[in-house]
């Protein structure tokens, strides 16, 4: 995407709305789970925080100091204003630039370790769990087997490194990390907490006049629902709850 687009993109995903597939009862689930690895008053880090939707249910949660992390300002300021978390505008890949080693019991990251992939993730942000700390994550995956030929070339052209379940878990494993546990998303976490938001947003915004590009991104999003609607039996969304050997 060029910078209009991506501009026009930010419009579409203004913070009003999920960045991701989730929903507060996935987020309380996860962290229950990992709750009984952790002890009181832990450090939090919530990588690719949005516009903090996981940052506000996990708040309630937690026992501790929530940071929240992002790259993108205008989602940073709101968690700011609405949520009242501490912000870090640090990218995932750098995580030296704002942090010190074994510095967080809990790494919390719904839908955005895709943008470093699964193994480069894992392994840089180890480095910043304290020893003994847990790492929580929802990352997309394939769950169903033989899936149509239009929903594989929908993903290698808009996420090739899409991985089976088993392909997932031998990353985590070979990263060095235990699963403690994990589960799938629900559909509506996808639809009644994402996609129903997104299409909202996205009728609103054709109501302007849109150039030829805006109009490519409007269409991008509208293929992603759709896409979803024939195939999502086949990929969802995985939340894993880990730790490190
Ligand atoms: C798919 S959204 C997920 C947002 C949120 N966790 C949720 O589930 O609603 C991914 C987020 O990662 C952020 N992001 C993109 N590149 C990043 C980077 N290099 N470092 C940190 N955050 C990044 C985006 O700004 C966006 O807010």
């Amino acid at each position: 995407m060029d910078k209009e687009m991506m501009e026009f993109f930010f419009k579409i995903h203004n913070g009003d709305f999920r960045g991701g597939p989730g929903s507060d009862i996935s987020t309380e689930k996860a962290y229950n789970i990992a709750k009984k690895f952790l002890g009181k008053n832990i450090s939090v880090l919530d990588i690719g925080a949005g516009s903090g939707f996981q940052t506000k249910a996990l708040k309630i949660l937690v026992d501790g100091k929530i940071i929240a992390l992002d790259t993108t300002e205008i989602y940073l300021e709101k968690i700011k204003k609405e949520i009242g978390v501490e912000t870090v505008n640090c990218s995932m890949y750098n995580l030296d630039r704002s942090f010190r080693h074994n510095t967080f019991n809990l790494i919390w990251s719904e839908g955005a370790i895709y943008i470093m992939g699964l193994a480069n993730g894992l392994k840089h942000w180890k480095l910043f769990l304290k020893k003994g700390g847990i790492i929580s994550f929802s990352h997309i995956s394939w769950i169903q087997d033989n899936p149509s030929m239009e929903l594989l070339d929908y993903w290698e052209a808009n996420y090739p490194q899409i991985r089976t379940l088993d392909e997932n878990k031998k990353i985590i494993d070979e990263g060095g990390y235990e699963i403690k546990d994990y589960f799938i998303l629900p559909s509506t976490d996808w639809t009644e907490n994402y996609y129903d938001d997104m299409a909202d947003r996205l009728k609103e915004l054709e109501k302007r006049e849109l150039s030829e590009k805006e109009k490519m991104v409007i269409n991008m999003h509208w293929e992603e629902i759709e896409i979803y609607k024939k195939y999502g039996e086949y990929y969802g969304y995985v939340f894993f709850i880990i730790s490190p050997k």
